[in-house]
């Protein structure tokens, strides 16, 4: 986000006719809240979801049917500065009030969590970073912005970019994985595909960046939990994504609920003015994430709202999503001197710029015929591309004996209540998306001719219906496919699990059908790395399929027709089970590798090596690695290698360079990705491939936060996984 003069100076004039109570308006971020059913501001509705009160259903129910106090009168007191909403017509009232009924016109900005897609939903990101395609996921955060801009959405609380090493995490689901360098490229292409629209005269949103910071490093996986860490830890592993997010020039971060080292990140002032602001140079703001501020009391780091609100505006966290505490007290902390006031001016200052930047105060209001043509459908080419990443996304685990793909004439059985259901292929925080739009697994094979008999069996909570599965077994086909895994709600917010092995029956119904003799194929609809130690040994062809978004059923039929050869890789380590969490391919070296020695590093009742690892993917054919060459120049060393199509179909290879650091002065990880490419060859073909890594980016944070290159021996590895891979070395 870069301003040009007029737009600073336009800003500064604003700032200089604004009064205190119009400086505290512009930090305050609303919600509706809902009346009615529930009469309780959306925080506490949150909460009530969260504390069991009410299941998602009834919270989704209430959400889309409650009445809905929209704090009009707020607004025209200019007491609101963002909204969170997504009802493009209601977006337009509020703004006419913001800008035509206050003082000033300053318009709102308005927020929404668009995470992947919001009518147009595609991939989670877990799975959709898999595809290592940075073209693709530029595009569909370009696509985001284009649906999000027309329903009135201007700030999208996305990406979501925590580096999650913990499948236990509900939240693996909404980020890039377990690999700082992939998900700093994810960033990037997300920011460039997010807000890089204003250059080009497309549609763009203002990027938010989250959960800034470390909140996926939670205490056993649980969500909300304390986090802590060396600094190298911090600058290694937990900030690259935002370091890259804001060289891209994002413009916002949402600050994460977790404390960092004993200190919330809400009022951190070491992350938020220090390193986000100072460090990475963030020109737009930071918002907290809901409830965030008050959340301090109970944390214990503040004695109350009031004390709170002073010690996150002081800290550098500019905007409150969803407590009234600035609305509230900041007016007299200002006046009690415990804020000053040029630290208020350069949080309005920043949202302000933000405004600006957007375009919203010559154009505050949503095209009313953008919105008629939505409600008529969604483009073509946004299907389009929701199918061809949900395509790229999918990962094949496993196909022994070439099961897959299967022929589309001969007749099989689909079992697994998952199947049947378009409601869940969206996966979780996606909220604009219409039934009717997404394609179950079971249409995606009606569609596609397929040749099957249903039995739902069971799904991830439900017990086997015993006659059904009779029936699946009695049925005169070898094949069955069968679609396991978890509903949407199990991953995402506050859905941490201590046990991520294929919930309920669902394990029990493979067993049952593979006992009876039939071959199973698992298709798995999932939101995080599942453990699947059992499912590996047992079931012979084993495919990815996540949460894929609305053409998730249209692509796992082209997958298992072999219409589509799959190329997604794994970008997270999946485990065998479930004591092995946190499992991730770049951990540090210990001075007793886990071997067949007792005294080693490792589990007396469980392998050490992963059940699939980072970077992890098969294809319809086959690829070989050979004559890896490593030549250096000034400023790079090059990895050249020829890539040979050895199988009988053309097949797209996920080529990965990986990187150790031999010998240093702070340990370092076994392996670190440094770069990668797509590679599409003919059957038969072979081509030179040449993988880069600069010599700048060859060394680490030590734990000051400096960064440092030293010489000495590298190894560098080239192959299409994590593991399987050819080595070289180099002295620099
Ligand atoms: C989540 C954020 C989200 C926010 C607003 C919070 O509960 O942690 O990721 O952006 O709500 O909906």
């Amino acid at each position: 986000m870069k301003l040009n003069d007029t737009q600073k100076k336009f800003v500064e004039d604003l700032l200089s006719k604004m009064t205190l109570e119009e400086k505290v308006g512009q930090l305050n971020q609303e919600s509706p809240s809902i009346v009615g059913g529930f009469d309780v501001p959306f925080g506490e509705l949150i909460e009530m979801l969260t504390d069991g009160r009410i299941s998602q259903e009834e919270f989704e129910r209430t959400m889309a049917n409650a009445e809905r106090d929209y704090h009009e009168d707020d607004i025209r007191a200019g007491m609101v500065s963002s909204f969170l909403d997504s009802d493009p017509r209601k977006i337009n009232e509020l703004q006419k009030i913001a800008v035509e009924e206050t003082r000033l016109g300053i318009p709102l900005i308005i927020g929404f969590d668009v995470i992947h897609g919001l009518r147009s939903v595609y991939p989670i990101a877990i799975a959709e970073a898999g595809s290592f395609d940075d073209e693709l996921m530029e595009k569909t955060a370009q696509m985001a912005a284009r649906e999000s801009r027309a329903y009135g959405v201007c700030w999208n609380f996305a990406p979501m970019i925590d580096v999650a090493r913990d499948s236990r995490w509900g939240r693996v689901s909404e980020g890039p994985g377990e690999d700082p360098f992939l998900g700093s490229r994810f960033a990037r292409a997300k920011i460039r595909g997010l807000q890089n629209g204003v250059d080009k005269g497309e549609s763009y949103v203002a990027a938010c960046t989250k959960h800034y910071v470390g909140y996926s490093a939670c205490e056993a996986g649980r969500d909300y939990n304390t986090t802590s860490m060396s600094i190298s830890q911090l600058y290694n592993v937990y900030l690259p994504p935002f370091r890259a997010a804001m060289e891209e020039g994002a413009c916002s971060a949402m600050a994460s609920f977790n404390d960092l080292n004993g200190v919330p990140c809400t009022v951190n002032s070491y992350t938020l003015r220090d390193i986000l602001k100072g460090e990475f140079g963030l020109e737009g703001f930071v918002v907290s994430d809901a409830n965030g501020i008050k959340e301090c009391v109970t944390h214990g780091i503040a004695e109350d709202d009031i004390d709170a609100g002073v010690k996150a505006m002081n800290a550098g966290l500019d905007m409150d999503m969803g407590t009234h505490i600035y609305y509230e007290h900041m007016l007299q902390s200002v006046k009690d001197g415990k804020v000053s006031e040029e630290t208020l001016d350069e949080a309005v200052r920043r949202i302000l710029s933000v405004k600006v930047w957007l375009g919203l105060f010559e154009n505050p209001y949503v095209d009313e015929d953008v919105i008629a043509s939505y409600e008529k459908g969604v483009p073509q080419q946004h299907t389009e591309l929701c199918l061809k990443a949900a395509e790229e996304s999918i990962v094949l685990l496993k196909n022994e004996g070439g099961i897959l793909p299967l022929n589309k004439s001969a007749k099989f059985t689909l079992v697994g209540e998952l199947a049947d259901r378009e409601d869940e292929v969206v996966g979780a925080w996606s909220l604009g998306w219409k039934k009717e739009e997404c394609v179950s697994v079971r249409q995606g094979l009606e569609k596609a001719g397929a040749q099957f008999d249903y039995y739902p069996v069971c799904g991830p909570e439900s017990n086997i219906n015993e006659d059904e599965l009779k029936a699946a077994i009695a049925s005169d086909c070898d094949i069955v496919v069968a679609v396991v895994g978890e509903y949407k709600s199990m991953s995402g917010e506050a859905s941490s699990k201590a046990d991520i092995t294929l919930p309920g029956c669902q394990k029990e119904m493979l067993r049952k059908l593979k006992e009876a003799g039939k071959t199973v194929v698992a298709v798995l609809m999932n939101g995080r790395p599942l453990a699947l130690g059992w499912e590996k040994e047992n079931i012979p062809a084993i495919v990815e399929g996540w949460h894929l978004g609305i053409e998730m059923g249209t692509a796992i039929a082209k997958v298992l027709f072999g219409d589509v050869n799959p190329s997604g890789r794994l970008s997270s380590t999946f485990s065998s089970m479930n004591g092995q969490e946190p499992l991730y391919y770049n951990h540090p070296n210990t001075g007793r590798p886990g071997s067949k020695s007792k005294f080693t590093s490792k589990y007396l009742d469980a392998p050490i090596e992963p059940c699939f690892c980072f970077g992890y993917g098969l294809s319809y054919t086959s690829f070989e690695y050979s004559d890896l060459k490593l030549t250096e120049t000034d400023d790079e060393i090059s990895a050249t290698f020829t890539l040979t199509n050895t199988g009988k179909r053309e097949g797209t290879e996920v080529a990965q360079l990986y990187m150790q650091d031999v010998c240093a002065s702070l340990v370092r990880p076994v392996r670190e990705l440094k770069d990668y490419a797509r590679i599409t060859l003919a059957a038969g073909k072979s081509r030179q491939v040449t993988l880069h890594l600069k010599k700048s980016d060859m060394g680490f944070y030590d734990n000051q936060g400096k960064y440092v290159v030293e010489s000495g021996l590298f190894r560098i590895f080239v192959g299409g996984n994590s593991v399987d891979t050819l080595a070289a070395e180099i002295r620099i």
